[in-house]
């Protein structure tokens, strides 16, 4: 008897979705004989019971396509927005499952995807994941795809940057994505010769940041590049956020509260500027005119490279060669050339970030590259 396969995609959208969609899907239906649906937009589409056709000539096509073919959102099974109320839809989605009489239900995302996945495990279904983010930062697998891409739009961005920052003799800032993880800052600056990368894991001093732009001024080099994560913290503003968020937690009465939610609430909105800011102290600093690209969702966007359709097809077929096993609870990690099963319990609540002691750190500094900590 065939065994049915439901597929869904959570979380931000990552190049190499579709890729690995096509993946669990050919090898599912022609290597297992398995019957596969697609749901839509994610763990919402699964309590709606939106589903897509994966059956035929779906899969063709779509190797190159970025996004996903079957849409995408962050909603969280347990905690879903559902009118003016947020609601616990987990039997829902049991009943979803159910209904179509699933023997597995593959989701691809991040680390809240991952999360999401063990908790309907708990519930009784058979689930497996796959690793996706650009942001690399999903624990107990080498990689995850649409990194590699997110790395290359970063990187080639930072390369166009440096004539134009030349020609000027200007700072410019770019921010790149990574709100906990500096892989995709550390691997585009590396990548694309950045003189200061800033990351989440090492908060700067702003003063080290200018001295370094202010040496490299006097060596005869007017320009600098630096990138840095949106989730880099200077040490001051690191300070401040923590001092505002112990005054709310330690305070006794309602006024105090409300005062010390305000403060935190001013903190949090100078946060979302920190890389404006970074930029216009580094003027301050060093005299130089600076400009910021903040690179966004054009990180995200677009045809996937050859590494993350080749990543996400391995780690798509894996899966469907683990749905035949029987093996669930898992998720499909990369571990070298080979592909491993690894149980979900470890993965959740963990995250990948840039160890200090990584290669990637020290090879920065051996080249020279400011990593802002002195
Ligand atoms: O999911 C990864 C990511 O691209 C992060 O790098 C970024 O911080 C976040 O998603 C942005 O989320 P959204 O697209 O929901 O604004």
């Amino acid at each position: 008897m065939s065994k049915y396969v439901g597929i869904l995609t959570a979380g931000g959208d990552s190049p190499g979705l579709n890729a690995a969609i096509r993946g669990v899907g050919k090898a599912a239906q022609g290597t297992y004989g398995m019957q596969v649906i697609g749901f839509r937009d994610g763990f919402r589409g699964l309590m709606q019971n939106r589903t897509v056709r994966l059956s035929g000539g779906e899969l063709s096509g779509i190797l190159t396509l970025g996004g996903t073919i079957l849409g995408t959102s962050r909603d969280k099974p347990h905690k879903m927005p559902v009118g003016s109320q947020t609601m616990d839809m987990t039997e829902v989605i049991v009943d979803t499952y159910n209904r179509h009489s699933l023997d597995a239900l593959v989701c691809l995302g991040g680390g809240g995807t991952q999360k999401n996945a063990y908790h309907l495990q708990q519930h009784g279904l058979n689930v497996i994941t796959l690793p996706k983010t650009i942001d690399n930062d999903v624990a107990m697998t080498d990689l995850t795809f649409g990194f590699d891409t997110a790395l290359g739009i970063a990187t080639e961005a930072i390369d166009r940057l440096h004539s134009t920052a030349h020609s000027h003799h200007r700072i410019i800032v770019v921010e790149v994505m990574g709100h906990n993880a500096g892989w995709l800052a550390l691997g585009a600056g590396i990548a694309g010769g950045a003189d200061v990368i800033l990351l989440p894991e090492i908060d700067y001093d702003i003063g080290v940041v200018a001295e370094a732009i202010n040496r490299r001024r006097r060596r005869g080099s007017g320009f600098s590049i630096v990138a840095v994560s949106e989730g880099a913290f200077s040490v001051d503003d690191r300070a401040k956020y923590k001092k505002a968020r112990k005054r709310l937690k330690k305070a006794e009465t309602e006024e105090a509260r409300e005062k010390a939610a305000a403060k935190l609430a001013g903190v949090q909105s100078h946060l979302q500027d920190k890389t404006l800011h970074l930029s216009r102290q580094l003027e301050q600093l060093t005299g130089l005119v600076s400009r910021v690209t903040i690179l966004g969702h054009l990180q995200r966007g677009g045809t996937p490279s050859a590494a993350d359709r080749l990543l996400a097809t391995r780690l798509g077929t894996a899966c469907a060669g683990l749905i035949n096993d029987g093996v669930f609870g898992v998720m499909v990690a990369a571990r070298g050339n080979k592909t491993e099963a690894v149980p979900l319990e470890d993965v959740v609540g963990k995250r990948k970030t840039v160890p200090l002691d990584h290669d990637w750190i020290q090879t920065a500094r051996d080249i020279g590259v400011c990593l802002g900590d002195g």
